[in-house]
């Protein structure tokens, strides 16, 4: 059925990285001018399957074939060559150089590069205007929000040719709106021309904008359905091989525990004196969650820094069960009882060059049965990361495997399992299920109530309101570095919930 209108031909692809058999005899196509999603567990191996179309993994064995015309790819240069580009779930933007400066790189350089960057900007500049992709050439890269580094990832494949452009999960680091209007972006450049691979854990989006999916689990191809043919609720069976339950938060009315987190008047100002947090006062109890709701950027970040310890308060104060631990330590503080699964899983959550071992014990280690008298147990540790690994399904080849090598999802499932093995008094969540696929959210968000139903009080900062309403005993908005609302989940009005976040 795939044939004359297919530009990208993958025949019984196969990718091993040592045991684990990544992409097992897959095959797939793209059509010219078509959406085609490509869905998934974590693990699955969609990430692999585009890395190979993108000339960065070489497959054991398989073919490929652009058009008509069979094709080794050997390198990204290849790739690009043939035209096609991937932004990747993690950019890879250089933040000191600016967007034109980074659409040149890795182009044959030379003594024309500043004759390039000035050209560059220009067609950058009419490229971003074509695609309703606003972006200023000139502007340096390491200022630029997330949304708008997306932007310039795009504008870059573009730029350099690409006519298929292959997305891996790229509304997961954006907030609700920014991801409408990207996926507004996509359907323009599709209507002009673009093909696209849409990687996405997102069944909306996925029947929203893609005209056909792909399904792969555990390796392998289940199927390509066109959207107009199945529900989500089909796919969702179809990607973990078993019915979803979809899950609803049983609301419980909270009698009042003891308060194990407090903030009062919580101030956080930045270097130029504008309030980032401006006195917050929150009282989380024993078994109780916490949803704290609002867009991106509203202080959320600033809020876990403080509660973490990672961030000087500059004036109000901070209770952990009834202790005042304002000025205390991060490991102070988890000494006290809290933990933290925080935003960005690579950058302050896991050490991506340690073993799963190492950073499953990370901060426990210095704590029997880990460690007697100064002396690490290495059985003992990797026992209990096996145990971890069993217990929350972490897709690897073993407590041995460097954590830089697993699926972003398992990352994901790696960092929660560590803080909630802990069974600790407050648990600090930023974005637990960001990248994760449905069953691992269902997954997450029983582990989550589990752990509220023996009695640790669990402050979860979202920009998924879904997710809020799904496990929230309370539910507050933060919208300018402020509490805004803050009411019990039954008494919660969606659209006037909205509204607060809009700062409204
Ligand atoms: N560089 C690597 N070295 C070793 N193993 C790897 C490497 N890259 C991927 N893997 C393994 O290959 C399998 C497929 O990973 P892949 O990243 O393709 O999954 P995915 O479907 O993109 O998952 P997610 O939804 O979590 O991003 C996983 O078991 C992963 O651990
Ligand atoms: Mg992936």
């Amino acid at each position: 059925m795939e044939s004359a209108a297919a530009i990208v031909h993958m025949r019984d692809i196969t990718v091993r990285f040592g045991s684990v058999v990544a992409n097992d005899a897959v095959s797939f196509d793209l059509r010219a001018g078509e959406v085609h999603a490509l869905l998934g567990e974590n693990g699955a191996g969609k990430t692999t399957l585009m890395r190979v179309l993108a000339g960065l993994i070489r497959p054991v064995s398989g073919t490929l074939a652009i058009g008509s015309r069979p094709m080794r790819l050997r390198s990204v240069a290849d790739a690009t060559a043939a035209g096609i580009g991937m932004v990747h779930q993690h950019f890879m933007l250089v933040p000191s150089m600016t967007v034109a400066e980074n659409a040149c790189l890795g182009r044959p350089a030379g003594h024309r590069m500043l004759v390039d960057v000035r050209r560059a900007a220009r067609d950058l500049a009419e490229l971003s205007h074509r695609y309703g992709l606003a972006v200023d050439p000139t502007a340096k890269v390491g200022q630029l929000s997330v949304g708008q580094q997306q932007r310039v990832e795009i504008l870059k494949a573009v730029y350099r040719g690409a006519r298929v452009l292959i997305l891996d999960e790229p509304t997961a680091v954006l907030t609700p709106q920014e991801a409408d209007s990207l996926l507004d972006v996509l359907r323009s450049m599709v209507a002009q021309g673009t093909s696209m691979v849409l990687i996405s854990h997102k069944l909306r989006e996925v029947m929203a904008t893609a005209d056909r999916v792909t399904v792969m689990r555990r390796g392998r191809t289940v199927g390509t359905y066109r959207t107009a043919d199945v529900s989500a609720p089909e796919l969702a069976s179809l990607m973990v091989g078993r019915e979803v339950p979809v899950s609803t938060g049983p609301v419980r009315p909270r009698t009042g525990g003891d308060t194990v987190l407090e903030l009062r008047g919580a101030r956080v100002t930045d270097r130029r004196g504008v309030p980032r947090l401006d006195d917050v006062t929150l009282r989380l109890r024993a078994g109780e969650i916490l949803g704290i709701a609002g867009v991106d950027g509203n202080g959320q970040r600033e809020l876990a820094m403080v509660i973490a310890g990672t961030e000087p308060l500059t004036g109000g104060s901070i209770h952990l069960r009834g202790r005042d631990v304002s000025h205390a330590s991060p490991a102070t503080r988890i000494a006290h009882g809290l933990a933290h699964v925080p935003e960005d899983r690579q950058g302050t959550g896991l050490v991506l060059d340690l073993s799963i071992t190492d950073n499953a014990v990370l901060e426990v280690a210095a704590h029997p049965p880990h460690s007697r008298r100064g002396w690490l147990n290495r059985a003992a540790m990797r026992a209990a990361t096996q145990e971890l690994i069993d217990r929350y399904d972490i897709r690897c080849s073993g407590p041995d495997q460097k954590v830089r090598e697993l699926s972003g999802g398992n990352q994901q499932k790696l960092l929660l399992a560590r803080e909630i093995a802990r069974e600790p008094a407050a648990l600090l969540v930023s974005q637990p299920t960001r990248g994760l696929d449905i069953g691992a959210i269902e997954y997450v968000h029983g582990q989550l109530r589990g752990l509220r139903e023996r009695g640790c009080g669990i402050l979860l900062i979202s920009t998924e309101l879904d997710e809020i309403l799904a496990l929230a005993d309370r539910v507050a908005v933060l919208y300018g570095g402020r509490i805004t609302a803050l009411t019990d989940r039954a008494d919660v009005r969606v659209e006037e919930l909205g509204l607060r976040m809009a700062g409204r």
